[in-house]
């Protein structure tokens, strides 16, 4: 070869080698500087934010009450978007439960209602009106995010796979509950088109809504949409849930989640009462 057409050749490949180079070099930098600006160029929307989960917990002062929202706690922590309303049952705030926020790393509100004496039945009942209350005094129905509520009890287990389940509810959601109304778990019956046509419960299945307070869900939009649902008071035993799920949906509008209500994602837990009868005069911390 010609040593000119060499040296062509050579120049040729170092170009190349060049150009490669300064790709590599460019393709890196636009994927982690450039690409976010560039698409703003290019027209891609950024992703839309997630909706909220607003997580309604009734609470009570008992020896138990800060390990209950200490393990509650420790499991909402893990979730995206999520605004925890805690009630107290209580004629005003604690510092139990105020300390027990501030450091708890949740965005959180803290609301109080006592319930009356003589109520006994309805455990929560007017925490929970109190917090649904808060959401359409704090949001409007036209310009309010997309969110979703859901009643937590202090003492149950929630896996974190639920609340992915419920986020995107469009009205109202449903899932089974383990260890509840005399069995393993209850759900609700399916019928061939995937639509919920019955109860799997073997307490009282004619309610006209046989769903425990944890298995399900509904969109904020709903909440506000209907400002006078609420529970309530004057039922018997089992019947709150349905109080306020009869004002909101029928059974056929139901939208069947954790596959199609095959898993058991939440689980109806009590916490024993610890025996602290060697306990007089011995211990001052607060538990
Ligand atoms: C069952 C249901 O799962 C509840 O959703 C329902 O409110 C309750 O029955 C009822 O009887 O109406 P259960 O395990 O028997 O729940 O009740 P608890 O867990 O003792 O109480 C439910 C919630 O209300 C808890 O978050 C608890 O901290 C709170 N609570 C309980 C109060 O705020 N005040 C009370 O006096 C008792
Ligand atoms: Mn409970």
């Amino acid at each position: 070869m010609y040593p000119k057409a060499m040296m062509e050749l050579k120049r040729l490949i170092f170009l190349l080698g060049a150009f490669v180079f300064a790709y590599l070099l460019y393709y890196k930098m636009l994927d982690v500087r450039v690409k976010p600006m560039f698409g703003l160029f290019v027209g891609t929307t950024p992703s839309p934010p997630l909706p909220v989960i607003f997580a309604i917990t009734p609470t009570y002062a008992r020896l138990v009450q800060k390990a209950e929202l200490t393990r509650l706690a420790n499991t909402l922590r893990h979730v995206s978007a999520l605004h925890w309303i805690v009630v107290e049952d209580s004629h005003n705030k604690t510092n139990l439960v105020s300390n027990f926020l501030r450091l708890s790393g949740i965005q959180y509100t803290q609301l109080f209602v006592r319930t009356p004496t003589g109520v006994t039945h309805a455990k929560g009942t007017l925490q929970r009106n109190l917090a649904m209350s808060w959401l359409r005094e704090v949001f409007y129905v036209d310009d309010a995010p997309q969110g979703v509520v859901y009643f937590a009890d202090d003492d149950n287990t929630y896996s974190l796979e639920l609340f992915d389940e419920m986020r995107y509810t469009k009205n109202v959601s449903v899932w089974p509950v383990g260890f509840v109304g005399g069995l393993r778990y209850e759900s609700v019956k399916m019928d061939a088109a995937g639509k919920v046509s019955g109860w799997k419960v073997k307490y009282d299945p004619s309610r006209p809504f046989a769903i425990d307070m944890a298995g399900f869900a509904i969109s904020l939009r709903l909440i506000l949409e209907k400002p006078r649902a609420f529970f309530r008071l004057d039922v018997k035993s089992g019947y709150q849930e349905p109080s306020l799920l009869q004002d909101l949906v029928t059974m056929e509008e139901l939208e069947p989640k954790a596959d199609n209500c095959t898993k058991v994602l939440v689980w109806h837990t009590k916490t024993q009462i610890p025996n602290i009868s060697r306990d007089k005069n011995f211990t001052n911390l607060e538990v």
